[in-house]
């Protein structure tokens, strides 16, 4: 039940600290070490290249995700769109391995793809928040997300939750390699850091609620802009304005402004800049400069290392491979309130099933 909540949204935005605890409880022992299956890990180990194949805010996760194997496990990733991939597939590696990223298990787009892949005998894992979905039972391997029940269409703990948990098995498999990277990070603690963090942000919920007001009321059009990790955060959290608000949004890359769309900044045009990747924060301050002298209004969404005075909001300091779990809050929380604020059907959306069963 949605309890004290009006929306379910709300509720599964709130919920999220309580889900990194308990990933890292279930994931990660005492001593610090990885508690995953053995055999999978091997399997997994022998691939020369891994495939995530999601869609929608899945497929965002897997972005974030490719970036955290490639940094911890050291094994390079495509993540592929399950719309696509099935029907365009490029020349595989020699050994390949499949990894789904799917909340429900049951998206027609990505279990056309694992059809496909058990057909020529590849090897795969699921990650769901359904343990027994189609995709877990259909794949050799399933990881649990740990989300509990996401009712609302608009997909937000099962977000944050597959980056914890990919950051687990990029972990486990790193250390299995002996990847300095993986030996060195402390996940127990960054989860418990990354739990900090979204309560810091969840409590602030009257300054964000104004933040959505003063940025969103009577705009069509917004754009979210970041680079390496805030670029993949930007697609998630313009793809969160969009379907719930109903507001034009577009993530980019924020040195691509210039290749084309600064054209559409005018005086006032909302402009979401993230600022948590650190080989970034220089350049994007930059592009800030760029939209703001054509008349552009900016908020600036930084992390602490890297918050200049004015930014409206601050991020606590956490490890930049997972810092989205945390920098895409204040993302959930502007669109369920322009939501609200248009009147729409928060958990339930026009046009949008929760689960999509059919290609
Ligand atoms: O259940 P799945 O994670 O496979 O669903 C994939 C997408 O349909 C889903 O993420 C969709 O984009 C959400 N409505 C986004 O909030």
């Amino acid at each position: 039940s949605k309890g004290p909540y009006a929306h379910y949204m709300l509720k599964e935005v709130d919920e999220q600290p309580s889900v990194m605890r308990r990933i890292s409880k279930n994931y990660i022992r005492e001593d610090g070490s990885i508690n995953v299956d053995p055999e999978m890990l091997k399997e997994i180990n022998k691939a020369d290249r891994l495939y995530i194949v999601a869609a929608g805010t899945s497929y965002h996760a897997g972005l974030v995700g490719k970036n955290i194997f490639e940094t911890l496990a050291d094994v390079p990733v495509d993540v592929e769109l399950g719309s696509e991939f099935g029907y365009h597939m490029p020349k595989l590696s020699q050994h390949p391995f499949f990894i789904f990223l799917s909340q429900s298990g049951e998206t027609a787009d990505s279990r056309q793809v694992l059809v496909k892949i058990n057909e020529m005998n590849l090897p795969s894992l699921t990650m769901t928040n359904v343990a027994n979905s189609t995709l877990s039972r259909e794949s050799n391997y399933t990881m649990e997300l740990l989300a509990g029940p996401e009712i609302a269409v608009a997909s937000t703990k099962s977000y944050t939750s597959q980056i914890a948990v990919e950051a687990v098995l990029a972990k486990a498999l790193g250390e299995l390699k002996g990847v300095q990277a993986a030996k060195d990070l402390d996940l127990k603690e960054q989860l418990a850091i990354a739990a900090n963090g979204i309560q810091t942000i969840v409590d602030e919920k009257d300054y964000i609620k104004q933040l959505s007001a003063d940025y969103l009321d009577g705009q069509d059009h917004a754009f979210y802009i970041g680079r390496g990790i805030d670029y993949a955060l930007s697609l998630e959290a313009a793809l969160k304005l969009k379907e719930i608000s109903y507001i034009h949004a577009e993530g980019f890359a924020a040195g691509e402004l210039k290749h084309g769309t600064i054209a559409l900044i005018e005086k006032g045009t909302p402009v979401f800049a993230y600022i948590n990747d650190g080989v970034g924060a220089s350049h994007t301050r930059g592009n800030i400069q760029e939209v703001e002298a054509r008349g552009a209004h900016v908020l600036v969404i930084a992390n602490e290392k890297y918050a200049k005075p004015g930014d409206q909001i601050i991020i606590p300091e956490i490890d930049e491979m997972i810092s989205p779990i945390v920098s895409v809050v204040p993302a959930q929380l502007f669109s369920y309130y322009a939501s609200l604020a248009r009147g729409n059907d928060v958990d339930k959306p026009r046009n949008l099933a929760k689960s999509v069963t059919v290609e």
